[in-house]
């Protein structure tokens, strides 16, 4: 995925701004991602946060000089706190502590951050801030009063997360990894064209075992399995299709769309073996006997009020005439086809989005792109489904 996001803040600039705490460590590798990612990145930081890691190590990461007092005088009108968030697309505050939550809680300004924070304008700068503290630090009411009064302000709050503290604790409030900022920071600045919609998808293919250590499986580009669990998305891990069945079926009603981009294996072994089928004194290969698995989607799509169904067909021929067959069999008004053999284990891929009445490419120049960008014009795509739908 990195590959991907790598352009994915082109063009973007962003504040970086350090207040004091021992996570002021990981803000040097966020700067490295940033950039990589495309942006320009400025850092601002507090005297306490030089008290964790110098300037000289941010101005060689980032590539640009450090601000850190709003009486610089390199600014030519002496104005740093305007200026630093004039060209800006937001301000980061990463790590955040709780001192400096609480100015700006207050809307304090007694130095170039702080001043800098509530000197932007508001309209087309917005204040992410990630918190870094100890967790009787982040669950003290008084804290905990500051955060809302920033979140009704406007600010995003990015984590805490929860784990080892660095004062040997162990709780909430450490700041995201540099990585998973990066994740909240593109996806920030993504259009939110599904916001309050309810998604359950199923992803990867299954496995059916025919004994302890074998089993039978589907092709699927191992993109999706072995991918981390994006940050926002509730994970339930299954194997067979059964297992699938069981986790999506009585659930799905509770949704608004269900996307079905998993590799179900269509059989399975009628009987399991306890041990594994050894291959020693036998003459003739084993052969086994299989049973149909349910087929998940189109139970969901059956369901009295199924959510909108979202079906793919992954196919080695004749793409259209199959992926519309699948349509009308399992009762969906969306499925999304595509050459399996040519997409496996590929970072692109080339869509048909096929409905009742039409069918269309994606990209519509037919020539594969790469699969974030298609996947993000899939979600456009379902977001004027779901808007027409409901019209
Ligand atoms: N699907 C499902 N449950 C199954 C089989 C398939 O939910 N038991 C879903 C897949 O996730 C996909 C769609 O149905 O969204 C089409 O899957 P595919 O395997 O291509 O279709 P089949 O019905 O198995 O048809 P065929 O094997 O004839 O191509």
């Amino acid at each position: 995925m990195m590959g991907r996001e790598r352009s994915d803040l082109q063009g973007r600039h962003v504040v970086l701004g350090l207040t004091g705490g021992i996570a002021c460590y990981k803000s040097a590798e966020l700067v490295r991602l940033l950039t990589k990612a495309g942006a320009t990145v400025q850092v601002v930081m507090t005297e306490a946060a030089e008290a964790f890691i110098t300037p000289v190590t941010m101005q060689a990461l980032s590539g640009r000089s450090v601000v850190t007092s709003q009486w610089d005088a390199r600014e030519p009108n002496n104005m740093a706190h305007i200026n630093l968030s004039r060209g800006a697309d937001a301000v980061l505050v990463a790590p955040a502590s709780a001192d400096f939550i609480a100015k700006l809680a207050q809307g304090r300004a007694d130095e170039l951050l702080s001043l800098l924070c509530l000197a932007r304008p508001r309209e087309t700068c917005p204040l992410l801030v990630a918190p870094a503290m100890n967790r009787e630090m982040w669950s003290h009411p008084a804290t905990q009063r500051n955060v809302a009064t920033l979140e009704q302000d406007g600010t995003r709050i990015l984590g805490p997360g929860c784990g080892d503290q660095a004062c040997g604790e162990v709780g909430d409030g450490r700041m995201l990894e540099p990585a998973e900022l990066l994740e909240e920071l593109v996806a920030f600045f993504q259009p939110k064209v599904l916001a309050g919609r309810r998604l359950l998808i199923t992803a990867g293919p299954t496995f059916e075992p025919i004994d302890p250590v074998r089993g039978i499986t589907n092709h699927s580009s191992g993109k999706m399995v072995h991918l981390a669990t994006p940050r926002g998305v509730k994970r339930q891990n299954v194997m067979t299709a059964a297992q699938m069945y069981e986790a999506v079926v009585p659930s799905a009603a509770d949704h608004d769309v269900f996307i079905a981009t998993a590799a179900v294996a269509d059989w399975r072994p009628a009987n399991l073996s306890e041990h594994k089928i050894k291959k020693e004194g036998k003459k003739v290969a084993p052969t086994f006997e299989l049973t149909e698995n349910p087929d998940i989607l189109a139970a969901v799509a059956a369901l009295p009020k199924p959510p909108y169904c979202v079906g793919f067909a992954a196919e080695s021929e004749n793409l259209l005439a199959h992926a519309r067959s699948k349509l009308l069999r399992k009762r969906i008004p969306l499925i999304i086809g595509n050459l399996g053999p040519a997409t496996f284990g590929r970072d692109d891929n080339a869509l048909l989005v096929v409905d009742a009445q039409s069918e269309h490419a994606l990209p519509a120049d037919g020539r594969p792109t790469d699969k974030l960008t298609l996947a993000r014009a899939l979600m456009q795509e379902l977001a004027h489904r779901l808007q027409a739908v409901q019209a």
